[in-house]
């Protein structure tokens, strides 16, 4: 692995113009999906990261065809259905290759999964997926660490999928999957609405499913014989859009976002407004300012609509420069608090106390070397970066780039001074 780094010079206001990408997370379970269709799929807007790259070489191994088209659109066609197995080996770098197990099983009636393991943001168990597959009517055993599922049809079913912290984004996404190509009618109580999985039910009624209630907690499926290919463009990146916002605000900057939904971002926008920070609708798109003075806030992370987990990292960094004491509470993982410690090397003042943590508003951040170590904990990271008096180095960047597409680029073309450098540790 390449032991890429990011070198920061705190201080510059961003200026100017940024195009938000499209979202990871709505397009990695759409990319899936394409295992279930007849024909080609045609993707606009899936963004370039790493992520995607690794669930294309899945889905390669999986007998599709998979092509960067010239235009930039991401061109899938299912061909061969022998191989119904993801390995450890790429399981193990992304989680979220679990979303071929609804789709490998709909399609192919058997899938061979790698479980899991856990990752830097805590356990992630999977039992609410397999759970929905046995209910479509799988039959489910682990096997040597994968999970191996066989069934001779699926039929609809009613099913409830909240677990201890709410509805689950993927389990949703797996379920709704399998369902499309069940025999009968499905109901998923406790669904997860988060805008990425409106777009995969979207993407799927495009193709000839029939689903209804996406959005909503009560999401309902009539079982079709088949799927079609589509052309289909996912839609922005929110929490790319919501970390630019924090890059505006850390800065005392003036940033404008092209395609950027603020629909989905409410209770974000909400937090930043009590902030302090401007948050305004222009022709050309959002346009995010602010004042001098960030206020301190509470912020609870929830399942949509609810303040998002993968927003948390970055509005603490803001919060580390507000003028008095703000509370973070994770909800969704509780675990989530990797970053705590290296913004604590920036100078940050910060206590955990369980899934809380209190920030204390200090002056500035000074620049230090920090580490990545997930993906949107380095996010935090640069933002932090972008505001401390010095040179920050973050290491291990390898984490930024499984979600955000050339961030340094991007912050560089409205005026930060990030550099990308190889190097080593030391
Ligand atoms: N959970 C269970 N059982 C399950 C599945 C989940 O108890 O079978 C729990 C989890 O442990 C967690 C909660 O339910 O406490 C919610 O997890 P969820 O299943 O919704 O997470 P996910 O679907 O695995 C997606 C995103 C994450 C994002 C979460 C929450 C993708 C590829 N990943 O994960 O994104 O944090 O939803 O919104 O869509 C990221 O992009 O940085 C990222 C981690």
């Amino acid at each position: 692995m390449g032991l890429a780094y990011f070198e920061i010079n705190g201080g510059p206001r961003l200026r100017g113009t940024v195009r938000i990408s499209g979202a990871k997370n709505a397009a990695l379970p759409i990319m899936a999906a394409s295992l279930m269709c007849e024909g080609e799929v045609i993707l606009h807007d899936v963004p370039p990261v790493s992520d995607v790259t690794f669930l294309a070489e899945l889905l390669s191994k999986l007998g599709v065809e998979v092509e960067w088209r010239p235009d930039g659109a991401l061109r899938l066609v299912a061909r061969d259905e022998m191989n119904c197995r993801a390995e450890y080996d790429i399981v193990r770098k992304m989680r979220a290759s679990i979303c071929v197990l609804g789709p490998l099983l709909a399609k192919r009636h058997r899938a061979q999964v790698s479980m899991p393991g856990g990752c830097a943001i805590g356990d992630r168990p999977v039992n609410l997926h397999l759970r929905a597959m046995q209910l479509l009517g799988a039959d489910i055993e682990l096997v040597n660490g994968d999970i191996v599922a066989k069934t001779k049809k699926l039929h609809g079913s009613e099913m409830f999928l909240g677990g201890p912290f709410g509805s689950t984004v993927l389990g949703t996404a797996n379920a709704m999957m399998a369902a499309t190509l069940a025999e009968g009618l499905t109901v998923i109580e406790m669904a997860a609405c988060e805008p990425e999985v409106v777009d995969l039910a979207n993407f799927l009624n495009k193709c000839g499913a029939s689903i209804t209630g996406q959005g909503t907690p009560r999401i309902v499926i009539e079982g079709v014989k088949e799927l079609h290919g589509c052309e289909y463009r996912i839609i922005p990146d929110r929490i790319e859009a919501g970390t630019f916002m924090v890059a505006s605000a850390i800065t005392n900057g003036e940033l404008t976002l092209e395609n950027c939904r603020l629909d989905h971002l409410m209770a974000f926008v909400d937090r930043l407004t009590a902030i302090g920070v401007n948050v305004e609708r222009s022709e050309r798109g959002v346009t995010v300012s602010s004042a001098r003075r960030l206020e301190p806030v509470d912020v609870t992370t929830q399942p949509f609509p609810g303040f998002p987990t993968d927003l948390q990292a970055q509005i603490m960094a803001l919060l580390c420069l507000a003028d008095g004491n703000s509370i973070i509470t994770e909800k969704v993982f509780p675990d989530r608090f990797l970053h705590v410690a290296e913004l604590s090397r920036m100078g940050a003042h910060l206590r955990k106390e369980g899934p809380t943590v209190i920030v204390q508003g200090v002056k500035r951040l000074i620049a230090a070397p920090v580490m990545a170590s997930d993906l949107r904990a380095s996010a935090a990271l640069v933002l932090a970066g972008l505001a401390a008096r010095g040179t920050t180095r973050v290491n291990r960047i390898y984490h930024i780039e499984r979600g955000y597409v050339r961030i340094d680029e991007k912050l560089r073309a409205v005026g930060a001074d990030i550099q990308r450098r190889e190097g080593d540790e030391s």
